[in-house]
């Protein structure tokens, strides 16, 4: 099973990908994630990255693309659920074609989809572990302890990227550049809308019965 997550920043797009993988066994793969691990071991791509995601810009394409099609690749035809990518219309081409030639290409994707209000809202409370990366929410999804995470004892810290200012353009780069991926996916008849604005476990089991009927 091949599933792709598309939706605004701070949608839960991570958070859904992490619940999905978890239950139908599958990779979890994050663009996202993937880049900040390159920014923190200071790699080239890191480096490179670095610049636009502060900004809250789109890294350029020709950094991103070899990077998933690598990943994808480093799983020999195995599933997986993609979280961050395509995130522009050539992006979602370049991956149809790869997926295409390996005859991969059956595949569902979401687009979980909520107000402004209550993105700017879980964006604005996330915190992330700067040891294991595990994710929280000052409100929705707090740590047993104060800014310390459950799992490793990591300090929690905010994303730079998730400052207000940034949060703005983020939101503008996604209806510039992400959204027309939503009409892509659309006239290709493989975009299933999910209303994002719930409980993460009700996210969670509308896509599982979607899986369940296509499968
Ligand atoms: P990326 O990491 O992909 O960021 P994003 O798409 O902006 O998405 P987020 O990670 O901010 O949010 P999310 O939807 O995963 O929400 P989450 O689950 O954390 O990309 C970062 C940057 O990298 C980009 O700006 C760009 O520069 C670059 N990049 C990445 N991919 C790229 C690509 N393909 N091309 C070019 N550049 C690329 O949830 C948010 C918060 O809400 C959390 O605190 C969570 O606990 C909480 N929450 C989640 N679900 C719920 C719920 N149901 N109820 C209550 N709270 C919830």
């Amino acid at each position: 099973m091949r599933i792709i997550l598309l939706g605004p920043p701070g949608v839960g797009k991570g958070t859904q990908a992490k619940l999905l993988a978890a239950r139908l066994d599958l990779p979890h793969i994050s663009t996202g994630d993937i880049l900040r691990r390159n920014v923190k071991q200071d790699t080239e791509l890191g480096r490179q990255a670095q610049g636009f995601m502060t900004r809250g810009e789109l890294v350029p394409d020709v950094l991103v693309n070899q990077m998933l099609i690598e990943k994808i690749d480093a799983q020999e035809g195995a599933g997986f659920i993609l979280d961050g990518y395509p995130r522009n219309v050539a992006q979602a081409k370049i991956l149809d074609e790869f997926l295409n030639k390996r005859g991969l290409d059956k595949y569902l994707s979401f687009y979980l989809d909520a107000s402004e209000a209550v993105i700017i809202e879980r964006l604005s409370g996330r915190r992330v572990c700067g040891n294991c990366q595990a994710v929280y929410h000052i409100k929705n999804m707090p740590p047993k302890v104060d800014s310390i995470c459950d799992y490793c004892k990591g300090q929690l810290k905010q994303r730079l990227d998730d400052k207000e200012e940034t949060i703005r353009n983020r939101l503008r780069v996604y209806l510039n550049e992400s959204q027309p991926v939503l009409d892509y996916y659309k006239k290709k008849g493989k975009l299933y809308r999910i209303l994002a604005d719930g409980a993460a476990e009700l996210v969670l089991d509308e896509m599982l019965d979607l899986v369940k009927r296509e499968k």
